[in-house]
């Protein structure tokens, strides 16, 4: 006899749940998936026990009649998808017939549903995969799935499973993602003790936002819209003397992009705040996160990342989802173009936004994200490496992501007035910001800690989500600030004076505004080095006498590599024996001691690279570095008085750069103290 056996469906269904099924959020994430699909407007999903008891996904979809009940607890069953044509336009969430057969193999599944316009709906109970009950009952229309007893046949995987709250916190992060993608569907989320998630239909995803997240979180966004017209489809054109001549051409469509995207105050130590949805799913992509990254490069730290929600609507040919058997990972047919609108569109809404840091906020949002913030301790994914990854660069960005299936990042659940303050005693989560917890009051479960978001703040319960009714009025005000706290008026303000010869005081017609004098200049002359050095332009001044710089064997290696870049900048430095440079011009404004330190912070700064990224010319990270060294060595320093005319200079030149927020490395240059802020304090408004 042979050796191979074909498996009986309930193990295959088990295996194929170990890919799709591996916690209550994934449960949840099928059921929500399957509701959307549905057409439902009201979804609404009960947990107990952080998902291990039950899972109760309701509701007001299209329903199924008793045949359809039956078979979608088959595998490879589904309505979504009747030929291999259609995989290459999938319109649809889910499409592989996989979910329910899955999930009914390792959990005891009750599914009630009814299409309204049959005399009568259908129970109908299943565990294990074994059908137990199927009976007609008196149902409206729609469908709920109750999921109990996750894993109870599995005791392995039972295993895997976190906390209660750590499980309900992944639950609360996909209700909220698919929230934040559906505005003007009604979504709920209960516990067996909470409320966590309330949100009533609204017009807008900013009014979602500040339902779900507050007026804190939506006053640090700030909105983003482009589009372009796809040149051409992403498939193949079929060869022509294969094509049909009265076919009529195809129109390859659009590429739109809205969402919102963080000031740069609002920094974050890893990238579990980026939330891609491509055509309404939530994915994880590391290509579109570099683009994000890229966008924000030199306007944060490296080490930083921003808080950004990006939808993507393309035409379906455009994007393959059948990658993932969990279908959060896709593959773009256009994948450098897209990556590069992503990169472009938000680069220039930065540009165009210069969202000016307001002073109480930047003192709250930490800017330099200091190292005591911790990842959250614990991972996603069962067995997998942690979620919050430390902060690196943005090559990390790039592979980072592999280690985890899902970004399930949890956020957070709707205050509960009167229970305990959120984060005494708990774990630091990532990138958060403890001044906002000190100020609104948290459920009472304070291992919500592990599990709370690296995103959003909360907010005390004014601007929580129970006043949805005003959410509208709410993000109008908050839209208002928005747009009056821009750095567009810079040019126009009247320089006061200066506070202990460092920082300008100026005054707009929005307040008054503080300006670091250093990191100011070094924003202008940054900017005025890279154009320079594109145009092959740079200025350089001859020294009257060479300067000799001494530098260990290790950095005369490092520096032969980056010698002709440096020339391209301005520099004239040749080897002066073995261990000894001769700078015989530099770039006009840096001269002595200056000098000589921006060489050797160079040189140490390129030391880390290996070989292979310089050889593969990452040109563009060397030149800027070289750029913000030369900035940085050659700005005004702190400590120097400026007469009137140079601060007005300053100011006029700050004015035209792209990104007047932050210097280089991301400290914020000019602040606000509004005008509101002024009037507040004085008990005047
Ligand atoms: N809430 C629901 N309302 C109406 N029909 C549903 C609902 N949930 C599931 N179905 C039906 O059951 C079928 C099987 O669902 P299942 O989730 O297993 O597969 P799928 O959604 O087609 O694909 P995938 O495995 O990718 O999720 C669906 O195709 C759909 O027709
Ligand atoms: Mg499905």
């Amino acid at each position: 006899m042979g050796r191979i056996r074909i498996l009986p469906d309930q193990v295959a269904n088990q295996i194929a749940a170990g890919e799709v099924v591996d916690r209550p959020a994934s449960v949840v994430k099928e059921l929500l998936e399957n509701a959307l699909d549905a057409g439902a407007n009201r979804i609404r999903v009960d947990v107990e026990a952080g998902g291990r008891r039950l899972i109760r996904v309701a509701d007001d979809g299209h329903g199924m009649n008793r045949d359809d009940a039956l078979l979608a607890f088959e595998r490879h069953a589904t309505s979504k998808l009747r030929t291999a044509d259609d995989l290459l336009s999938i319109a649809t969430l889910g499409f592989r017939g996989e979910a329910l057969p899955s999930i009914a193999s390792v959990a005891r599944v009750t599914l009630e549903t009814s299409t309204g316009d049959e005399a009568a709906g259908t129970r109908l109970e299943i565990a294990g995969g074994k059908i137990l009950h199927v009976d007609d009952a008196a149902l409206p229309r729609g469908t709920t799935i109750a999921v109990a007893d996750l894993f109870f046949n599995t005791p392995a995987r039972r295993k895997f499973l976190r906390a209660e709250s750590t499980e309900l916190g992944h639950v609360t992060a996909l209700v909220t993602h698919y929230a934040l993608v559906h505005p003007e569907k009604h979504f709920e989320l209960t516990s067996a003790t909470h409320t966590i998630v309330s949100a009533p239909p609204v017009t807008r995803t900013a009014e979602r936002i500040y339902q779900i997240f507050g007026k804190d979180t939506l006053s640090q966004l700030l909105p983003v819209a482009a589009e372009t017209p796809l040149a051409h489809g992403g498939l193949p054109e079929p060869p022509p003397w294969k094509k049909d001549p009265d076919e009529p051409v195809r129109d390859p469509g659009t590429l739109r992009l809205t969402g919102f995207y963080s000031k740069p105050e609002l920094q974050k130590l890893n990238r579990n705040s980026i939330y891609i949805f491509v055509n309404k799913r939530l994915i994880r992509d590391r290509l579109l996160i570099h683009g994000i990254t890229e966008a924000y490069r030199n306007i944060i730290p490296p080490t930083s990342f921003p808080v950004v929600l990006l939808f993507l609507e393309m035409p379906p040919e455009e994007v393959d989802v059948n990658v993932h058997p969990a279908k959060t990972e896709v593959r773009f047919r256009q994948q450098s173009l897209i990556h590069d609108f992503v990169r472009d569109s938000l680069r220039m809404a930065l540009i165009k936004a210069r969202p000016a840091a307001g002073f109480l906020a930047a003192l709250d949002s930490a800017p330099l994200a200091s190292p005591s913030l911790m990842p959250p301790s614990e991972s996603p994914l069962p067995g997998a490496p942690e979620s919050a990854l430390p902060p690196d660069s943005d090559a990390g960005a790039m592979t980072a992501t592999d280690a985890e299936p899902f970004q399930l990042t949890p956020l957070v659940p709707a205050p509960v007035p009167g229970s305990l303050p959120f984060g005494a005693g708990g774990s630091n989560p990532a990138g958060f910001n403890p001044a906002f917890f000190n100020r609104g009051s948290w459920t009472s479960q304070q291992a919500w800690g592990e599990a709370v978001s690296a995103l959003f703040q909360p907010s005390g319960p004014p601007n929580g989500p129970s006043d949805a009714p005003n959410a509208a009025a709410a993000t109008a005000l908050v839209e208002a600030e928005q747009a009056a706290a821009t750095l567009n008026h810079l040019g126009s303000l009247h320089s006061i004076g200066q506070l202990r010869e460092s920082f300008i005081l100026a005054s707009g017609e929005d307040g008054l505004w503080i300006i670091d004098q250093h990191v100011a200049h070094e924003r202008v002359l940054f900017e005025k080095i890279l154009r320079d050095r594109q145009v092959e332009h740079v200025q350089r001044q001859r020294l009257l006498m060479p300067m000799l710089v001494e530098l260990k064997p290790w950095q005369m290696v490092v520096f032969a590599r980056i010698a002709e870049e440096l020339d391209r900048n301005g520099f004239e430095v040749e080897p002066f024996g073995p261990q000894t440079l001769a700078v015989k011009a530099a770039p006009i404004g840096l001269e002595g001691a200056a000098l000589e330190r921006m060489l050797t912070q160079v040189i140490e700064q390129c030391s880390g690279d290996s070989d292979e990224v310089l050889r593969n010319h990452d040109l563009t990270a060397l030149r800027t570095r070289i750029a913000a060294s030369i900035a940085c060595h050659s700005a005004i320093k702190v400590n120097t008085p400026l007469d009137p005319v140079r601060m007005e200079w300053l100011l006029l030149e700050l004015a035209k750069t792209n990104h007047p927020t932050s210097c280089p490395h991301g400290r914020p240059i000019a602040l606000l103290y509004s005008w509101k802020e002024i009037q507040r304090a004085f008990h005047r408004i």
